[in-house]
């Protein structure tokens, strides 16, 4: 039977069509727009930028078309250009010389390291744009991995003595927020003590509290040289199982009671049922990082002309907002703000 029985009634219709017409309200363009439930904005992008200690401006990533690693002058142009975009953050990764790489990631607490000149070179410009480091030693260790190593095992609580280092440096140089994504236990609570007892009060801290182990951060490697360090290594026994979801709601727990600001999801895309939990079980800043695979994809489809690389990146930007997300760390961050400027 039809829903009104096709005869005037006096009760009550029941929902449904004809009565209820879902695409009324998507006849019109303001319509659409008057109903839209998220939107994107410039304020919601994080910029990783790759720097590397050599003189060359910008050295292609084959496997990110579109990204550059950056020498330490020419990062501080494209920061300028990111903050005149109105872009509230950037995302410094370094590209160490291999020479530099060593067992203990010693490079890490060079106060003098690229991320720490990097950082210094930004505020020394007055750009006026938060800075956040990460707190990991994947691109320091001849190993790749973003611990210490002793035999198989990646020791948690020694690697915690240089992450707080690490994190005291950067701090010093000027950076604003610390992203620890190694995973290890404890390690936002002991940098926070640290910062806290250096006089580093008001340095954020953003956890990459849910990260999984994931085959989506290949090119990330690539581009800062720890996939052939790595080789075959996996880092399993320290980032997440990509089958568990409770355990990152564990993760977010003990990251936010140890003190973290924010906290960060990643991957993005194949984990946005993580970022919806995480965001309507805490209720705290909550992130999420479009990793570099996922640029991959979307920007390797596009140039072969699969799909419209334009609309995907909003759309993929979008999807995030809707699952949750206050803000993506996004490779997308310069042509998604140079989009939405242009309206
Ligand atoms: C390392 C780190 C990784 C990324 C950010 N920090 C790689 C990894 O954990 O192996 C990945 C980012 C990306 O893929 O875009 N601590």
């Amino acid at each position: 039977m039809p829903f009104n029985g096709g005869t005037k009634s006096f009760m009550a219709p029941a929902p449904g069509f004809p009565t209820t017409r879902m695409r009324r309200n998507r006849r019109t363009d303001w319509s659409r727009r008057l109903v839209a439930e998220n939107r994107l904005s410039v304020d919601d992008l994080i910029w990783p930028v790759f720097v590397h200690s050599g003189d060359e401006a910008r050295i292609p990533v084959p496997s990110m078309p579109g990204v550059v690693r950056h020498s330490v002058d020419a990062v501080v142009d494209a920061v300028g250009e990111a903050a005149a975009l109105g872009i509230p953050m950037i995302a410094v990764f370094p590209v160490v010389d291999p020479s530099l790489k060593d067992d203990g990631g010693s490079n890490a607490v060079d106060p003098d390291n690229v991320v720490c000149r990097t950082v210094r070179a930004i505020k020394t410009a007055g750009i006026d744009i938060g800075v956040m480091c990460d707190a990991a030693l994947d691109p320091f260790t001849s190993h790749g991995h973003d611990g210490l190593l002793h035999g198989d095992e990646i020791l948690n609580d020694e690697t915690l003595e240089v992450l707080v280092q690490q994190s005291l440096v950067q701090a010093a140089a000027g950076c604003d927020v610390i992203s620890p994504s190694d995973m290890m236990d404890g390690r936002i609570g002991a940098i926070r003590a640290a910062l806290d007892e250096a006089g580093h009060r008001q340095v954020q801290i953003m956890a990459y509290a849910a990260k999984y182990a994931s085959g989506f951060y290949g090119p990330f490697r690539d581009a800062v040289g720890s996939a052939s360090t790595l080789g075959k290594g996996s880092k399993s026994t320290y980032q997440m199982d990509p089958a568990n979801g409770d355990e990152a709601l564990r993760e977010v727990a003990l990251d936010l009671a140890e003190g973290a600001d924010m906290v960060m999801v990643k991957p993005g895309m194949p984990y946005l049922d993580i970022l919806h939990r995480v965001k309507t079980t805490f209720a705290v800043p909550t992130f999420v990082y479009q990793v570099s695979g996922e640029y991959a994809m979307l920007r390797g489809a596009a140039e072969r002309g699969w799909i419209d690389g334009d609309r995907v990146m909003m759309e993929s930007l979008l999807a995030f907002r809707r699952a949750g997300a206050d803000g993506v760390l996004t490779y997308f961050a310069i042509e998604a703000a140079q989009r939405l400027k242009a309206g």
